[in-house]
């Protein structure tokens, strides 16, 4: 199916960042748009790259299409002027469609929830069925953001798979632009997530031996006017490039840098010890990227990754910028609550591979519902709904939502230190601390899935009704699970949810 996105109504109560002429990465890029290309697929579209890709296309005056595997409301809020496909690329009769009367499509695919295990092979069946699907098309180009290492050391599984996908793409007839870069430091990015929690929960940071390797880190912004820049420049069609900013430093020294910036007084002491996964475990507790992504990240730390061809800055010829001013981007955009993309928009598992509630037609096995009559406008109760979580927290019992977010993370859950996107709005799709948004309406209704470590599966249901002249306020929480244990935790867990969600009613009244 695809549909022409609905223009979009401004949201009075939950203002989602809109991006202003200048904040354009792409706006002094040397290259022109092309005459005459035609319509440009974006693949991985609810990603952290693809997200801010469209967006970038859309304001240079290109057609659109998006291909997601769910369509919330929100992205068609997003991208009012896109066309959107609902397509996985695993699914070659879905890829056909998405792929129709396409001239160039950008491969954004990455399956980092099932790293490190599953994510290779999962992602080499989906570029082989796109590689397939695009020569049926005749599309003309594919432009493919992949990533750096040095071919002369083994590569950890999660960049071997990446370079594997490369390869699998260039099988085919359809010239393949490849663009591979490091890490991306940028504001919603893992590695400037995992960089920053680390400085700022830490006065003493050891350091490894691995974190003496070279590195060179690209800001999220130059990665974006280079994806851009190739699809400008047809002579990159068939090409591979490296990408990195005009700095080559150590794990260590990105730390100490940003350490420098934030003026805290952080110690770096030498550990002899090098075996990872000592460091990626903590490592995941502190910050709010889990050890899935923490552990492919951190492999890659492990070899020098160095940019050794610089070719791409004949094609697409400007400065990028250094770490230092990358990273004070992220802080500022951070602080200005105007975060476009974040790496929790696309893990863990997608928002419409899960079961939905509504799915379940009623059957859900338990539930509890809580309420309360106020006065108060359904307008402002609803925005004080929706700041629950992140810095802010759950208004009351902190500490226990905090408990019960840091047994996840030590079960390897995403865990409540995940936090969200923004302190202030919401969208379908987004991450509430161990929780993502699975409906959004208006001053009525926000439905949260659980995406914690459960014998079952859970949501929670804020909902607003008009009732004699008053609105009713009322959470439920939903419970569905098929075994013993599972029911033992509901009912574990039931005098806790009685405190905790009475109390929460009328916090939320309270600061509406
Ligand atoms: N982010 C970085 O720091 C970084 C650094 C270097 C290179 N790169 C490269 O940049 C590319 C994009 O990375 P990213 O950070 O944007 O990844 P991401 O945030 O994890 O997004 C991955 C995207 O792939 C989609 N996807 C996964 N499996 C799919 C399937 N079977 N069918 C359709 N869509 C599927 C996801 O959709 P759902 O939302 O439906 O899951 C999501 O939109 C990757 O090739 C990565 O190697 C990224």
């Amino acid at each position: 199916m695809i549909m022409k996105a609905l223009t979009a109504e401004p949201l009075p109560y939950l203002e989602s960042p809109v991006q202003d002429s200048q904040e354009f990465f792409c706006f002094d890029l040397p290259t022109k748009p092309w005459p005459g290309t035609g319509k440009i697929l974006v693949t991985g579209a609810s990603g952290y790259i693809g997200g801010r890709l469209v967006s970038e296309l859309l304001a240079r005056g290109y057609r659109v299409r998006v291909m997601v595997r769910g369509a919330p409301a929100s992205n068609r809020n997003l991208w009012p002027d896109a066309e959107m496909v609902i397509a996985d690329a695993t699914d070659p009769v879905q890829l056909r469609r998405a792929l129709e009367g396409v001239d160039t499509a950008y491969y954004l695919i990455h399956s980092l929830r099932l790293c490190p295990k599953d994510a290779p092979s999962s992602d080499l069946k989906a570029a082989s069925a796109f590689r397939t699907a695009a020569e049926e098309k005749q599309i003309k180009r594919i432009i493919y953001l992949g990533g750096l290492g040095d071919v002369r050391n083994p590569f950890s599984p999660h960049l071997g798979g990446r370079m594997e996908v490369a390869k699998e793409l260039r099988r085919g007839t359809i010239p393949v632009t490849v663009l591979r870069a490091a890490l991306i430091i940028g504001s919603g990015s893992a590695s400037y997530e995992i960089i920053s929690h680390l400085v700022k929960k830490l006065p003493i940071i050891f350091v490894p031996p691995w974190a003496k390797n070279r590195l060179q880190p690209i800001g999220i912004r130059d990665v974006i006017k280079y994806l851009v820049g190739s699809l400008e420049v047809p002579e990159t069609a068939g090409k591979d490039f490296e990408l990195g900013g005009p700095d080559i430093l150590t794990f260590e020294q990105m730390l100490r840098i940003l350490a420098d910036v934030l003026n805290s007084k952080t110690f770096f002491i030498p550990f002899f010890f090098s075996y990872l996964p000592l460091y990626t475990y903590p490592l995941s507790l502190l910050t709010p990227v889990p050890n899935t992504i923490t552990q492919c990240l951190m492999e890659g730390l492990k070899n020098e990754v160095v940019v050794r061809d610089n070719s791409i800055k004949r094609f697409v010829p400007f400065e990028p910028i250094s770490y230092r001013e990358a990273i004070i981007r992220a802080m500022s955009r951070e602080e200005q609550d105007r975060v476009h993309t974040r790496w929790s928009d696309a893990y863990p598992p997608a928002h419409v591979l899960a079961v939905k509630l509504h799915e379940l037609h009623g059957q859900v096995a338990y539930g509890a519902r809580y309420s309360l009559l106020t006065p108060k406008g359904s307008a402002d109760l609803f925005r004080s709904i929706c700041r629950i979580g992140g810095k802010e927290g759950w208004f009351h019992g902190n500490w226990m939502w905090r408990t019960r977010g840091m047994l996840d993370r030590i079960l390897l859950g995403v865990g409540s230190i995940r936090g969200r996107k923004s302190p202030t709005y919401l969208e379908i799709n987004d991450v509430v601390d161990f929780w993502r948004v699975e409906d959004l309406k208006q001053a009525e209704r926000l439905l949260l899935r659980a995406e914690m470590k459960l014998p079952g599966m859970a949501w929670l249901e804020f909902h607003i009704r008009e009732e004699e002249g008053q609105q009713r306020l009322s959470v439920v929480a939903y419970y569905d699970t098929h075994t013993l244990f599972g029911r033992i935790y509901w009912y574990l867990f039931l005098p806790f949810h009685h405190f905790l969600f009475k109390n929460l009613l009328k916090e939320i009244e309270k600061r509406s």
